[in-house]
């Protein structure tokens, strides 16, 4: 059984050795970046991340500069990452550290935690990356490298579970060298521990992994019990004349707040009705249909398109009208890219 130290050499001497995985937020102590480089990385893929964090610290240098950012403009610029509330939650962090803290990012974990839209994992990122403030990071990829190499049958998944992956990780970390240690087990987890088919015979610790000398590398780490996605069905109706699409804004709690779509009523299943005479006259039987799924949703679209409206028709509605080469300039959904991509307005 390996020791807490000959983990920690094994790693740093593999992260020295051989480890060439190149990201833009490697290696940098601007917490600012790192942050908005975390935040981004909560839910999305590496090399899907890298473009939007590259264009939102090109535009905005300081969080400052993001603090003064107008909503649709940040909003724009995160159209496609999907989980908007970690939008949300940026641009309130920003303002808060603008506003509240003089721009200055806040060096303690405790006071890096309480930010809204962050949580332990974040935090310790935050703290390690920028201070080399001595936490552990755990997230999917060190949860993977863990339970291989000590041949861990315990899931990640419950709160017991939380505090065990938490606290082994803590007692591994090589606390004067967080950052450095942080970045590596991630980025083992990512390019050679990985998912499916990880390579072996590129891993420190290949000897010692007890999935491995026990076969189990693909039963490790316990899976997560999949949820049912929930199905829902959102009926869009488009408007629209030679020129123009009329849109509106959504700003409910539900998912898309803050983003822009066509007018829309959700139902049970793929049938709709209204009272409403302009969406009665509207609802077409055999509706573009696209869809799109999300963490905990399926999201079933029908685009029903009136091309023979006229405005007064549909200003109870509380639509505005938007000229079609100007779509760019609004965030919407990927559900609906999808339906502007089929009708090559994108
Ligand atoms: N996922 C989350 N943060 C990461 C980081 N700093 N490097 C690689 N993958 C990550």
């Amino acid at each position: 059984m390996l020791s807490t130290q000959q983990f920690s050499l094994l790693l740093l001497k593999w992260n020295h050795d051989f480890n060439r995985r190149n990201m833009p937020w490697k290696g940098i102590n601007d917490p600012y970046k790192i942050w908005l480089s975390e935040i981004i990385l909560q839910q999305t893929r590496v090399d899907q991340g890298e473009k939007y964090y590259n264009s939102i610290t090109t535009k905005y240098l300081t969080v400052s500069d993001l603090s003064l950012a107008k909503d649709d403009e940040v909003y724009k610029l995160w159209q496609g990452l999907g989980y908007y509330n970690r939008c949300r939650n940026m641009l309130h962090t920003a303002r808060h550290i603008h506003q509240e803290l003089n721009g200055i990012f806040p060096k303690r974990y405790e006071d890096i935690l309480n930010l809204k839209g962050i949580g332990d994992y974040t935090a310790a990122a935050i703290a390690s990356f920028a201070y080399n403030l001595p936490y552990a990071v755990v997230d999917g990829n060190v949860v993977r490298v863990l339970s291989r190499v000590f041949g861990l049958n315990q899931s990640f998944y419950d709160a017991a579970g939380k505090k065990f992956f938490q606290s082994l990780a803590l007692e591994l970390l090589n606390k004067k060298k967080s950052a450095e240690y942080n970045q590596a087990i991630m980025d083992l987890g990512a390019t050679v521990c990985k998912p499916q088919l990880p390579e072996c015979n590129q891993c420190p610790f290949e000897k010692k992994c007890i999935a491995k000398i026990e076969n189990r590398i693909n039963e490790l780490p316990v899976k997560k019990e999949k949820l049912k996605l929930k199905v829902r069905h959102f009926h869009f109706f488009v408007f629209e004349d030679k020129t123009s699409f009329y849109i509106l804004k959504r700003t409910s709690k539900d998912i898309w707040n803050q983003l822009y779509t066509f007018y829309m009523i959700e139902t049970e299943n793929e049938k709709v009705k209204s009272k409403d005479n302009i969406i009665l006259k509207s609802i077409n039987n055999s509706p573009q249909v696209f869809q799109q799924v999300l963490s905990h949703q399926k999201i079933q679209g029908y685009f029903h398109i009136n091309n023979k409206i006229t405005e007064k028709e549909i200003a109870h509605l509380n639509v505005f009208k938007i000229n079609k080469y100007e779509l760019e300039a609004y965030a919407f959904p990927r559900l609906l890219i999808s339906f502007f991509q089929k009708n090559n307005y994108l």
